[in-house]
């Protein structure tokens, strides 16, 4: 089996803060766990690991890690455009958010109407954008949370966005998905899908960084 040694992998993990003004935001209940969890897992393989994070309690230390901190999805995906070209494998862990405020305020909105409406604007896909500039070689993985028609819409998904696999999180068990520890997934490729019981993010990160080297 090939090893992940000598070869760069770009992970985004974390939810992204969209600014309504200096003192609030939209976000969202991803805590960065199971990709947090895929950058350990590559960087004790042997590979060189940016990841890519929006704002999360999490620490993480090695060697192997260079941690880029962001806010919101356009700076993920900024940081994306500058990694993207020079990795071999790239992961998209983050629930980015859909959309961002239209015109976020300079000064806090004040509590003054009874009704407040804010116009959003939706945010770029930041894996499908990639998807696009992917060159021979690369390896793409995203993730997808489905609550009707799952394996229907992840694989419009894996297409839509040019991935190689993409993960399938189940709302089906209690314990799998935000926050949790443990995680319900199936690796979804253009032939195949594997559904795995539930494990810990650790064991589903090792499942499918071990399926991507069977087949790279
Ligand atoms: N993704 C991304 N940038 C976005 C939205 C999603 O990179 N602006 C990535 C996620 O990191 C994930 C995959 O795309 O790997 C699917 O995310 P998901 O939220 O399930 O899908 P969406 O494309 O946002 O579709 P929808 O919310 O309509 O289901």
């Amino acid at each position: 089996m090939k090893s992940l040694h000598g070869k760069t992998v770009l992970i985004t993990a974390g939810p992204t803060y969209e600014k309504i003004d200096p003192v609030r935001f939209i976000g969202n209940f991803s805590t960065g766990k199971m990709g947090y969890a895929l950058a350990e897992c590559c960087a004790q393989q042997g590979a060189l690991v940016k990841l890519i994070s929006g704002p999360t309690h999490l620490n993480i230390s090695h060697p192997n890690i260079e941690r880029i901190d962001i806010m919101s999805g356009a700076e993920m995906h900024t940081a994306c455009a500058q990694v993207f070209p020079q990795c071999n494998l790239a992961i998209f862990c983050a629930a980015v958010a859909d959309y961002t405020p239209k015109n976020p305020s300079l000064t806090k909105v004040k509590r003054k109407t009874d009704e407040l409406t804010i116009e959003l604007v939706k945010n770029k896909d930041i894996a499908a954008e990639m998807g696009k500039l992917k060159h021979e070689g690369q390896i793409m993985i995203g993730f997808a949370l489905e609550t009707n028609n799952e394996i229907i819409n992840a694989q419009g998904k894996l297409q839509k966005k040019n991935l190689d696999y993409i993960i399938l999180n189940s709302l089906q068990d209690e314990k799998a998905g935000f926050g949790f520890d443990t995680n319900k997934v199936s690796i979804i490729s253009s032939k195949t899908i594997t559904p795995l019981p539930l494990m810990t993010k650790r064991e589903v990160a090792e499942k499918i960084i071990k399926r991507v080297l069977s087949e790279w």
